[in-house]
């Protein structure tokens, strides 16, 4: 059998199976330190008690003769794409057949290049999410990447790209960098998509954390987005389901691709064609378990979790500045960027950290070479965790 070549193109693990291993490693040698860790953004604060009890109830149902279920619609039940869109784009004309449930955000970016075409120029930030890079590659697409730098120089918004392109990556607020877009700038990758017919694969998993007005919570609450724009959302980082595994995409029917000859076809289509190929769809317990972050009780719930997290942002932020860092992001974001100190290279920074504070964060270059000189932490720790984790930097005399 020939392998699929493009795979010897990739990095040789994945940015946070590098990270694991590198603390496990440390963690061996040094049985007795006690690692925080705030690298990969993974939630920590238990399920709420609404979504539990929903998972309950689900549960026992599939146990009955009326209530058992086999395959449910590979799309996502009508319960809960009717409730995604009454909560998350009222107003916004998205339609429930529009709305595409899956077990993550990061497999359907991921998925997404199966619909794209193999000689289209893909737009990608730098720093990025290393999801989005790798699938393309992965695809055969890496001659196909130009970078949009995301740097402090030009506050973390991207510049539109100064050739054309047929696909942009966009996540706001980012990961990594832990900033926001305001809705004038996200307005100007909008009309640039819609001028050059490209498409906007945006990224907004992390938009239940956005404190600020005009920032928006959604692509489509830009004029002319549902045109132009895919949009990825997650219960992970919102409602903790990071082990439940529940996400979804919107592809609005009006978004369009072209065949060689100039042909319009619809992406709600292909999508739709591709998910009931490749997936049998979500479990109902856990569908079930998403309609319950929408109930009244289930929102408060899940907030709390949220301030929880943008508390300990703020936290790690004050913190951190007090101590004469730079740091970005935690406002809008669970991500804080920090500058690291004295020029230090961003692995260099992340082993002084383990091995002098005993914490961990994610290297900025990990997520592409515009993030070297950073590192990235997250607030998804414990409070105590968070608190102690300044504390040690502070004690380690790092900068
Ligand atoms: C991260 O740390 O960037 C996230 O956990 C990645 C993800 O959600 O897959």
């Amino acid at each position: 059998m020939r392998i699929n070549d493009n795979f010897l193109e990739l990095e040789d693990n994945y940015l946070f199976s590098t990270i694991a291993k590198k603390v496990a490693n440390y963690q061996k040698n040094n049985p007795d330190k006690k690692i925080i860790k705030l690298g990969i953004g993974d939630v920590t604060r238990p399920i709420v008690p609404k979504v539990v009890e929903a998972i309950k109830k689900a549960s026992d149902e599939m146990g009955t003769e009326e209530g058992f279920r086999g395959y449910g619609p590979e799309q996502g039940y009508d319960f809960l794409r009717n409730t995604i869109v009454k909560n998350d784009y009222k107003d916004l004309n998205i339609e429930p057949d529009e709305i595409f449930v899956s077990d993550g955000a990061k497999c359907d970016c991921g998925n997404i290049v199966d619909i794209i075409g193999n000689d289209n120029k893909i737009a990608i930030t730098n720093p990025v999410y290393p999801v989005y890079l790798d699938t393309n590659i992965m695809a055969g697409r890496k001659g196909n990447i130009i970078y949009l730098p995301v740097l402090e120089e030009n506050n973390f918004v991207p510049e539109l790209p100064k050739e054309k392109v047929d696909i942009i990556y966009l996540c706001f607020p980012n990961n990594p960098t832990g900033t926001g877009i305001t809705k004038n700038d996200l307005k100007k990758f909008v009309d640039y998509a819609r001028e050059n017919k490209s498409i906007i694969l945006y990224d907004a998993a992390y938009e239940a954390y956005i404190t600020e007005e005009n920032i928006p919570h959604s692509i489509y609450e830009i004029e002319g987005a549902k045109d132009v724009a895919i949009e990825f959302k997650s219960f992970s980082k919102t409602a903790g389901f990071t082990g439940l595994r529940c996400a979804y995409v919107v592809v609005p029917k009006n978004v369009f691709g072209y065949t060689k000859e100039g042909e319009k076809i619809s992406l709600n289509k292909l999508w739709n064609r591709r998910t009931t190929t490749k997936f049998n769809g979500v479990s109902y317990i856990i569908q079930r378990a998403a309609e319950a972050v929408y109930s009244e009780e289930g929102k408060k719930q899940v907030k709390n979790n949220i301030d929880y997290y943008l508390e300990n942002a703020s936290i790690i932020k004050e913190g951190l500045t007090k101590l004469g860092f730079t740091v970005y992001g935690g406002i809008n974001s669970p991500y804080l960027w920090l500058k690291t100190p004295n020029n230090m290279k961003s692995w260099d920074f992340f082993d002084l950290l383990l091995e002098k504070a005993n914490v961990v964060g994610t290297p900025g270059i990990g997520f592409g070479d515009c993030g070297e000189y950073f590192l990235r932490l997250t607030a998804f720790g414990t409070k105590e965790n968070s608190i102690e984790a300044i504390e040690r930097i502070k004690n380690a005399n790092i900068i």
